[in-house]
């Protein structure tokens, strides 16, 4: 006879079969709900060019958006985070082209507001696209940032998206102050009921993100970015960045990259459980995952699945990430 004490430390007769082993993962599963996916637009309507860092995934001209989307949105797609790409429009000291009538996003928005009326999108908000020296800010003549005069130019950028319909502007550039200023400027405006701020609150400064650079053309074309976004072993700026970002109003909080810093997630989720939590599987973790397959060491949808509750058991509410395709087949329903 089995004592109750060797009875309860029986672990298998709780996951023996599928429906138990759901049970035993409560509120982690992966749906629509939990995916945003991130698309760089180019400059270009009618170009479609990959992205040597990031096989599979393209840069799409306007022309090519609503065949893209068609099929994701059939499939359950909700959200979407959308990166201008600026190739041939000109670039300059305070990003003038962020939200010039020629830029991408402030072309695109509108039509994918009329296409998929659903759809939520949202509009990554940053200068580094189109600032000539790559910067995510505007720079003072010894190259240090000008925090009072990017926070300004940040905020008229991000009400220029949420003019033309996006319903969620998050800004990514790390500079201090900048979501109370957008805060301001949309409740000025009478916009502030209607476009959510998702704030990259918690960025670290990361190697994570090389591919991302060369896929938007954003690279810095001197020094680096560790004077703004955050030194990746800080537990405390992490802790006081969520903190001010909330207290300056933002709606949802982010913290970037994902894999790396889940223990943040956690803290995060736990400080402010009070706010959707975002995770962003950035450039650098989807190009691990599909050479890490494409190599032959992992397969890649179960690494996937497992990536993606690992996110959602530290507390994420939402997931960004480019293989966003591939889980909503994932998703489908077997037929
Ligand atoms: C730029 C920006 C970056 C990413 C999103 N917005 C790169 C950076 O800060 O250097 C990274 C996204 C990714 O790597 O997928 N403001
Ligand atoms: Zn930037």
């Amino acid at each position: 006879m089995t004592n109750t004490v060797d009875a309860k430390h029986n672990l298998h007769s709780g996951i023996f079969h599928p429906v138990l082993r759901q049970w035993q993962s409560p509120n982690v599963e992966i749906t629509v709900n939990n995916l945003m996916y991130p698309i760089f637009i180019l400059d270009n309507q009618d170009a479609t060019e990959a992205i040597a860092s990031m096989p599979g995934v393209f840069r799409y001209g306007i022309n090519h958006l609503r065949k893209l989307l068609q099929p994701l949105v059939s499939k359950g797609l909700q959200s979407i985070l959308l990166f201008g790409v600026s190739k041939h429009l000109k670039k300059d000291d305070i990003g003038s082209n962020a939200d010039s009538i020629e830029n991408p996003i402030i072309q695109a928005v509108p039509l994918i507001r009329q296409w998929f009326p659903d759809l939520l999108i949202a509009c990554d908000v940053c200068l580094c696209p189109y600032t000539i020296h790559g910067h995510c800010g505007i720079l003072y003549e010894d190259g240090s940032i000008n925090n009072k005069a990017s926070i300004e130019r940040i905020s008229e950028v991000a009400l220029a998206y949420a003019k033309v319909g996006a319903q969620i502007v998050a800004p990514s550039d790390m500079m201090d102050g900048r979501i109370g200023a957008i805060k301001k400027k949309l409740i000025e405006t009478g916009l502030v009921n209607k476009v959510a701020v998702l704030s990259y609150a918690v960025k670290f400064a990361s190697g994570f993100y090389g591919p991302f650079r060369d896929a938007s053309q954003s690279a810095p074309k001197f020094g680096d970015r560790k004077c703004y976004q955050l030194p990746p072993g800080s537990n405390g700026l992490a802790a006081r960045a969520a903190a001010r970002d909330v207290s300056e109003g933002a709606d949802m909080l982010m913290v970037k990259p994902g894999l790396a810093y889940l223990d943040i997630v956690r803290h995060t989720k736990d400080a402010h459980p009070e706010y959707p939590m975002f995770v962003y599987q950035v450039s650098g973790e989807y190009a691990m995952l599909y050479h890490g397959a494409q190599n032959g060491a992992i397969n890649l949808k179960n690494v996937l699945n497992e990536v993606l509750l690992s996110m959602r058991r530290a507390g994420a509410d939402c997931i960004i990430t480019y293989f966003a395709p591939l889980i909503l087949d994932m998703l489908q329903p077997k037929s």
